[in-house]
C-alpha cells in the first residue's frame, strides 16, 4: 500500500493509517502517516501514556504523553529570583541571556520550572475564570506541561513580566525576532509556533521556549521542523526496532510508555478531590486538638485565678476577723484595766497576734 513508501512509515500503526485516511480523504498519505505518528487521530488528552524517563533531554511532553505527578527534577538551578531550570538548560539560557544583553536585546523570565500542583492550580484557575476551552488553549493540563520538565522558560522583554502574557506583544519585539532565528544555537526551540494548534492543542505562544540541546534544535531549525511532535513523528525507526515491533515503544526515542489511562482528566480531578478530603480531615483534627488545648489552658488559668482570688478573700477575711478580735480584745482589756480585773493590754495583744499568725500561716 502507498503508506509503506513514506520514509517514516511505522508498521505497527498500519491499521490506524487506514482508518484515519478513510475519515480524512482530503489528506495525502504522507500527512496521514505524519498525523497518526504524532497521535492526532486521537482527540487531545486521550490515549495518554506516562513518560518513564522525564530526565531525557528531548522528552516529548504533549497532550498524549504525561509526566508523573510527583516528578520534580533533582538538578534545578536558579536562573532568576524564584525561577529555576535544570542545570544544563539553565547554563544555556544564562549564556543566551548574557549575549542578548550585550547586543542590547535584554530578556526577563516570566516562568520556568512549574511543579505538578502549581500547574494544576494554573490550569484550574484558567478553567474557573475563562472556561475549559480557553484553559486548554493556553495552559497544559497538570502533568502535560513542559514546564514540569524544568526545560521550558517563558521569556519576555523587561518591564512586562507582570502583565498578561498576551498583552506583552512579545511577538512584535526584536528579542522575539532574534530568538526564533538564533535560540537553536543555545539549544532552544519555540514550542508552540503560529498555526500548529491542530498539532499541539495550544495557541501561538511567542514567549515559550524549550531546551532540547544544540544538536536537535539546530537540526530542527535547518530542516524547518516546526514542533518536537513533528520531529519525533518524522524520524525513521531504526531497522532493528522494525524487526522487533514489540520493542518500539520501549526503545524508540527513549520514551518508555506504559498505559496510563488512570491519569485521565477525570481521575486527576478525583485524585485531587480525595487529596482535598484528606487535607480537610487532617485540618479538622488539627483544629479539634487546637480547640481542646485552648479550652484546657483557659480552664486551667480560670481555676488558678479562682484559687488565687479565694485565697486573697480568705486572707482578707482572716485579717478583718483578726482585726475585730484584736479590737474587741483591746476594748475588753481596757474595760478590765478600768475594772481592775488583772488582764492588761499587753497580754491581749500577744494573744491576738499569735492567733492571727497561726491562722494565716495555715492558709498558705
Ligand atoms: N502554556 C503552556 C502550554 C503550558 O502551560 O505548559
Ligand atoms: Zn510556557
Amino acid at each position: 500500500m502507498e503508506f509503506e513508501n513514506i520514509p517514516f512509515f511505522r508498521p505497527d500503526k498500519y491499521e490506524e493509517y487506514v482508518s484515519f485516511s478513510l475519515e480524512n480523504t482530503h489528506l495525502e498519505p504522507n500527512q496521514i502517516v505524519l498525523y497518526v505518528n504524532i497521535g492526532i487521530n486521537n482527540p487531545f488528552y486521550e490515549n495518554i501514556q506516562t513518560i518513564e524517563n522525564p530526565y531525557y533531554i528531548r522528552t516529548l511532553v504533549n497532550t498524549y504523553n504525561k509526566i508523573h505527578n510527583s516528578f520534580i527534577p533533582s538538578d534545578l538551578v536558579s536562573i532568576a529570583p524564584n525561577h529555576y531550570l535544570r542545570a544544563e538548560a539553565a547554563e544555556a539560557f544564562l549564556e543566551m541571556q548574557r549575549y542578548m544583553e550585550e547586543i542590547d536585546l535584554p530578556i526577563v523570565v516570566r516562568s520556568a520550572f512549574r511543579s505538578f500542583p502549581l500547574q494544576f492550580q494554573i490550569y484550574n484557575n484558567n478553567v474557573a475564570s475563562m472556561g475549559q476551552k480557553w484553559a486548554d488553549t493556553w495552559s497544559a493540563r497538570p502533568g502535560h506541561s513542559e514546564h514540569q520538565l524544568g526545560l521550558s522558560v517563558d521569556i519576555l522583554q523587561p518591564n512586562t513580566e507582570n502583565i498578561n502574557l498576551s498583552s506583552a506583544n512579545f511577538e512584535n519585539t526584536n528579542q522575539y525576532e532574534w530568538l526564533i532565528n538564533n535560540a537553536h544555537r543555545y539549544g532552544f526551540i519555540l514550542s508552540y509556533p503560529y498555526g500548529y494548534t491542530h498539532v499541539t492543542s495550544y495557541a501561538f505562544e511567542p514567549w515559550h521556549f524549550r531546551y532540547i540541546g544544540i544538536d536537535t534544535a539546530t537540526y530542527m531549525f535547518d530542516n524547518s521542523i516546526p514542533t518536537l511532535d513533528h520531529y519525533f513523528a518524522t524520524r525513521v525507526y531504526p531497522l532493528e526496532y522494525v524487526e522487533n515491533i514489540e520493542q518500539i515503544d520501549t526503545n524508540f526515542n527513549n520514551i518508555i510508555s506504559t498505559n496510563a489511562n488512570e491519569y485521565t482528566e477525570i481521575q486527576i480531578e478525583n485524585e485531587f478531590s480525595v487529596m482535598n478530603v484528606v487535607w480537610i480531615v487532617i485540618f479538622s483534627f488539627l483544629l479539634l486538638f487546637f480547640s481542646l488545648f485552648v479550652t484546657a489552658v483557659f480552664f486551667r488559668i480560670k481555676r488558678k485565678l479562682y484559687r488565687k482570688k479565694r485565697r486573697l478573700a480568705m486572707q482578707y477575711d482572716f485579717e478583718s476577723i483578726s482585726r475585730k478580735i484584736k479590737d474587741k480584745g483591746e476594748v475588753g482589756a481596757r474595760r478590765n484595766v478600768v475594772r481592775g480585773s488583772g488582764i492588761n493590754k499587753r497580754n491581749v495583744n500577744r494573744g491576738s497576734s499569735s492567733n492571727r499568725g497561726r491562722r494565716i500561716g495555715s492558709s498558705k
